[in-house]
């Protein structure tokens, strides 16, 4: 086993324009700034992963136009691998559109393109590389029976597996049993177990479920305030610090890279839990979701400003 990171998932560019507030339907809103990023969920956490000092492989598709040179560019940049980044003629880039107010809300819509198309033809050459990864990173952005493939690959090659089901699918549930680490949100965790997440109880009792059902560690992130893990040794609320949002785009995304680099590197669950709240934490005083994920150095300088 190697120590490379692969992330298996979605790169798209994110259009963004900063207001006030999030226009509701058929509300016009002017006077917003824009800004282009690199974004997807799979790119920004591979990105945030390779920010943390770990070797990262991307594996995906862009379309044979601007926005998929652009992709290309800013992965490799960031030091990432892609070798296995295709250019699909097929479809577009995938695009998001994001509306982020003045309190760092975001409002996302995606146009997937190519990412849709992301088929398990471009997996089984690949088996060498899953086997020799030290863990391989997916999110449900790309074909489920993709994700379901690697899953099942990874599980037969002995590479462990981390999934951030987001977009959720209630069918997350058949891919849950191989998972080393699950990370979720309180709302996915709903919309995955079916049971509600309003309360602490109902944290714990979903975070339960979703450990009954296989995953090894079960991660629901709380925002601001923290998060909550569900091992076989663990079961407890972590806190995460406090700080000004400009921008939660990608928050999950930085806390979800970070954690299956600092996972793999240490093998501690809660010392990778602790980096990857700080790294999350910092993100979204920055705009942008690969932008605004800190480097190794910035994450240490804030845990060190709160150790003792
Ligand atoms: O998680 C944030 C990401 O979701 C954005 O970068 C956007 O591209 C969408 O994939």
């Amino acid at each position: 086993m190697g120590n490379e990171i692969l992330v298996i998932g979605s790169a798209n560019v994110d259009l963004v324009v900063k207001l006030d507030k999030i226009p509701k339907p058929g509300e016009t809103i002017g006077d917003g700034r824009f800004h282009q990023f690199c974004g997807g969920k799979g790119a920004n956490q591979a990105v945030a992963a390779a920010r943390s000092g770990q070797d990262v492989v991307f594996v995906g598709l862009v379309g044979d136009d601007a926005y998929g040179e652009a992709v290309i560019e800013n992965l490799k940049a960031a030091s990432i691998d892609t070798q296995y980044l295709h250019k699909e003629k097929t479809s577009h880039t995938g695009i998001a559109l994001i509306s982020v107010s003045s309190s760092g809300e975001n409002a996302i819509s995606i146009a997937p393109g190519v990412n849709k198309q992301l088929g398990v033809n471009r997996i089984d050459p690949l088996e060498s590389v899953i086997a020799s990864s030290a863990l391989v990173l997916l999110q449900l952005e790309i074909p489920f029976e993709t994700s379901a493939h690697v899953i099942k690959l990874a599980a037969q090659l002995g590479t462990r597996v981390m999934l951030n089901p987001a977009p959720s699918q209630q069918r997350a549930t058949e891919l849950i049993g191989s998972v080393d680490l699950l990370v979720v949100n309180e709302h996915e965790a709903c919309d995955i177990s079916g049971l509600p997440t309003g309360t602490d109880a109902e944290i714990e009792l979903a975070a339960e479920w979703l450990f009954d059902k296989g995953a090894k560690h079960v991660i629901i992130t709380l925002g601001s305030r923290g998060v909550f893990l569900k091992g076989e040794f663990h079961k407890k609320f972590l806190s995460t610090f406090k700080v000004e949002p400009v921008d939660t785009t990608g928050a999950g995304d930085a806390f979800c890279g970070t954690l299956a680099s600092e996972f793999s590197r240490t093998d501690s669950i809660e010392a990778a839990l602790k980096y990857a709240l700080a790294a999350s934490a910092i993100s979204v005083t920055r705009l942008g979701a690969q932008e605004a994920v800190p480097t190794r150095k910035e994450v240490e300088i804030l845990l060190s400003e709160h150790s003792g």
